[in-house]
């Protein structure tokens, strides 16, 4: 940690609230003397930017190095990424920044140019994949290379348009600052698992940053990116530095990781490579100072010394089983709702704090009802769906508003199954959905008199897509008061 730095950053920044303004870090000379990189937005940047002139360059180096095993070409990258890369679990968020790191270092060694930083793109304020990533020549379009992608066979290598829109449902302002609102780590950023992809309990669950802007983004994309080796299209690396920035960004604004030593210790062993070739590790613990990984963002503060550890939920106050198929539904593509069965008995009745304090109060205080959606089997065509959750509305359709006092959060699918070879082998996932502000604000309207939950689910069909299979399951539905 450099104090000069930290002290100019300080007196920059004033206090953490103000990390909120954008772009408050504009001295890039002070960073470069310091060693530090500062990753910008990629949309401040044309074609002819010097990081968008390096970023081609070396993904057209990294194309002349395959095929071969060389895990710095650029199919290597990508396998690197099917190999490992852990989902639907605590190890999400440091796993993608020490391989975003190790990427990050790749390209400034093949580019030679020496500031390149990753950019990130804010989907929340630019909506449309870049201009600077369109173009049938351009490198940083994967129709350039139409790289050998068994997932998608000889099927487009984006599915969106330079039109199509990120869902607001997923990017828009509102969701990604009740996202940062958030002050459990696991709840931000995925929950315990026994390992990267576990096959022992815990099995974890993803949080609230993985299942609904990253996965949503993956999907609506599609192509590549609505498999494991999405890191074939280049938009990849610069969505994935937004969900890094956001996770810098939760740290400035005052909240901790997990300090549970079974994360903090966990080893990515031999998972990444280095400019020069050689396998490289890093544990959790390793990834959680950008500053000591060479790098800041250019609109993110410094992280406040002494964070303390939040209580991870754990008091279970009821349980139930429910099964949820949208098979036939979804077939004739109309978007259909299903109600989870899943009435949870006022015994205990929802804690009156609950009740009568509004969402802020509580998440303060910690207290939090969480609805864990678990043993799911996902849909064969995952990405075409998206899934909105509501509770207790007792006049839901397919057509009800997001913006009904009911409605909680939606929810997306990324690579629920492995589709290597026309294997297709699922995967444990589960969503952890936080109920708190919806809850809350349906006892101030008094419109939860029996103080029971019911939690719904409408299957939404991505704008364009005709999946042949979107049926799924949830096996099971927890109820967790904090
Ligand atoms: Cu491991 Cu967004 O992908």
């Amino acid at each position: 940690m450099n104090a000069t730095r930290r002290d100019l950053l300080t007196a920059t920044t004033g206090l953490i609230a103000a990390s909120a303004v954008a772009n408050i870090i504009t001295d890039v000379p002070t960073a470069k003397a310091q060693g530090v990189h500062i990753r910008r937005d990629v949309a401040t940047m044309t074609a002819t930017d010097d990081t968008i002139v390096a970023y081609k360059d070396a993904i057209t180096k990294m194309h002349s190095m395959w095929p071969d095993t060389d895990k710095r070409s650029w199919e290597g990258q990508a396998h690197i990424h099917q190999d490992y890369c852990p989902h639907s679990n605590w190890f999400f968020l440091p796993w993608h920044r020490a391989y975003l790191y190790y990427f990050e270092q790749l390209i400034r060694e093949l580019s030679g140019y020496e500031e390149f930083a990753l950019p990130y793109w804010n989907w929340t304020t630019d909506t449309q994949i870049p201009p600077t990533f369109w173009g049938a020549d351009n490198p940083l379009d994967p129709a350039k290379w139409d790289d050998p992608d068994p997932n998608i066979g000889s099927g487009p290598t984006r599915l969106a348009t330079q039109m199509t829109t990120m869902p607001a449902t997923a990017v828009a302002q509102s969701v990604i600052d009740d996202i940062l609102s958030e002050t459990d780590f696991q709840q931000f950023g995925s929950y315990k698992a026994s390992s990267q992809r576990p096959v022992t309990a815990p099995f974890g669950s993803s949080g609230e940053l993985e299942q609904t802007p990253h996965n949503a983004v993956h999907g609506e994309i599609g192509g590549h990116m609505g498999f494991f080796l999405s890191p074939l299209d280049p938009i990849f690396w610069m969505h994935h530095g937004n969900i890094d920035r956001l996770w810098a960004k939760w740290n400035s604004l005052g909240n901790a990781n997990s300090d549970d030593p079974d994360w903090l210790n966990y080893n990515f062993d031999d998972n990444f490579v280095d400019p020069a070739g050689s396998l490289q590790s890093k544990t959790v613990a390793e990834t959680l100072d950008t500053e000591q990984l060479g790098y800041i963002y250019d609109n993110v503060g410094t992280t406040p010394a002494g964070l303390v550890a939040s209580k991870p939920p754990s008091a279970l106050i009821a349980q139930a089983t429910a099964k949820f198929s949208a098979a036939n539904i979804i077939d004739t593509e109309v978007n259909s709702v299903t109600t989870l069965p899943v009435t949870v008995s006022a015994t205990p009745a929802i804690p009156a704090d609950i009740k009568t304090l509004d969402r802020n109060l509580l998440t303060a205080g910690g207290r939090r009802v969480l609805a864990i959606l678990s043993d799911i089997t996902p849909p064969v065509d995952d990405i075409d769906i998206r899934v909105r959750v509501f509770i207790n509305c007792s006049y839901l359709t397919p057509q009800t508003s997001t913006n009904d006092p009911h409605y909680v959060t939606t929810l997306a699918f990324f690579v629920s199954r492995h589709q290597m070879g026309g294997e297709s082998m699922i995967r444990k996932i589960a969503f952890s959905v936080d109920l708190t502000e919806t809850l809350t604000r349906l006892n101030r309207l008094n419109l939860n008199p029996a103080g029971v939950i019911d939690v719904q689910l409408v299957s939404v069909v991505t704008e364009g897509r005709n999946p042949d299979d979107a049926a799924f399951r949830v096996g099971n539905v927890e109820i967790v008061y904090a």
